[in-house]
């Protein structure tokens, strides 16, 4: 009922007064306990649409819950944080039941999720964490600081300091490495960042490894937005100022693929191909089907797959448990502090995958299939 004044009515501040007068219990965004899934509308908030793994997350999420009968609202942001913020507005005042965010930047939606709150409607964090905001109900995601470690370790194996087993592998090095990092405001960006820095600590005070340009630092290594393009200007940058005396790249932590790509145009186009020259080691993340295509090819060593269908089913089960006023079950109450609170969470674990896993992990799962790593694109 309340939905359907609030979709006749519209605007925020109407549909903050009426939730308030309503005297609804928490969670869930008015009567659905009880109510029939089509009458219910889930809205999911998805970054953008450049980088395939949000559109699989966006598709994944839609069909299971629309496969459960209920209304699903499916925006993408294209990467604005003004158009992330009204599109959920309009999720709110049109009556969406359950807000399922993946954020642009994780710090920009507290009015937003002020509204959703004043409404009553739960908000579920996707993969992402929502920051400096109490109204944070739940979050889904991954083990993001196992994600930086498993690119760290993909790093030591590719370079031969570490085996695929952990034990220590035949390289003595030094080797000559380049950090990237993703997007300051994605909680992630920080998470991948200290996993990762954390499993190359020793080798960076040995002198194992070096980061020939001196950029350790997240603020320095850090690509706004995550774009590929902003990474091949930075790998460009780093071998014009760092590596003009003849000195070679030999690793470069990267923590999306996307940013891989772009790392590895910048290293092709100054000659990093084979022989005396050949491709460093450059690490990834997302599975995406460009790079699991350079990586069958021998060019990127590796990624880090995180199965996106498990995600989208976690989101579901959470979103149906506080439909149900229930409190969807989490497997960490410690790690994702936002700022304000703690937010109850479920974290999925996570996969590298070499040359030789992509059989068995990626085509045999049903992910991609063999077309599309060789095509190296989907469909
Ligand atoms: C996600 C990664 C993704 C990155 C860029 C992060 O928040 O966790 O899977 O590579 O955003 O889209």
């Amino acid at each position: 009922m309340r939905r359907r004044f609030l979709a006749a009515l519209g605007g925020v501040a109407i549909a903050v007064s009426l939730a308030a007068c309503s005297g609804e219990g928490a969670g869930g965004g008015g009567d659905t306990k009880g109510a029939e899934p089509g009458d219910l509308t889930i809205g999911v908030s998805m970054p953008t649409q450049t980088s395939e793994r949000w559109i699989a997350d966006g598709n994944s999420v839609k069909e299971k819950l629309q496969a459960k009968g209920y209304k699903v609202d499916l925006q993408y942001a294209g990467d604005e944080i003004p158009t992330q913020s009204q599109q959920i507005d309009q999720m709110i005042t049109q009556g969406a039941d359950v807000l399922v965010i993946a954020a642009i930047d994780g710090t920009a939606l507290s009015g937003q999720l002020q509204a959703a709150a004043n409404a009553k409607i739960p908000v579920i964090s996707y993969d992402r964490l929502i920051r400096n905001s109490p109204n944070v109900d739940f979050y889904v995601s991954f083990d993001n600081y196992k994600v930086g470690v498993a690119q760290a370790n993909a790093l030591l194996v590719g370079l031969g300091l570490q085996n695929k087993d952990g034990s220590k592998g035949s390289a003595a090095g030094p080797f000559n490495i380049e950090l990237f990092a993703g997007s300051l405001d994605d909680n992630n960006a920080h998470f991948f960042f200290a996993g990762a820095m954390d499993t190359l600590k020793p080798y960076l005070d040995a002198g194992t490894l070096k980061v020939k340009s001196g950029q350790t630092k997240i603020e320095q290594v850090a690509i706004l937005r995550w774009q590929q393009e902003t990474a091949q200007k930075r790998m460009e940058d780093l071998l014009t100022s760092s590596y003009n005396d003849g000195g070679k790249v030999d690793g470069v932590l990267s923590p999306f693929d996307g940013l891989s790509r772009g790392i590895i145009t910048a290293l092709q186009n100054a000659g990093y191909r084979g022989g005396a020259k050949k491709m460093p080691v450059v690490t990834g993340q997302d599975a995406e089907v460009a790079s699991v295509k350079l990586i069958n090819d021998g060019v990127q060593s590796s990624t880090v797959f995180k199965d996106t269908r498990l995600l989208a089913d976690q989101a579901v089960v959470a979103a149906e448990a506080f439909l149900k006023k229930e409190q969807p079950k989490a497997n960490d109450t410690r790690t994702y502090d936002n700022g304000v609170k703690v937010v109850p969470s479920f974290l999925l674990p996570v996969q590298t995958v070499y040359k030789d896993d992509i059989q068995s992990v990626l085509i045999d799962s049903g992910y991609l299939t063999a077309q599309e790593v060789a095509a190296g694109r989907a469909g």
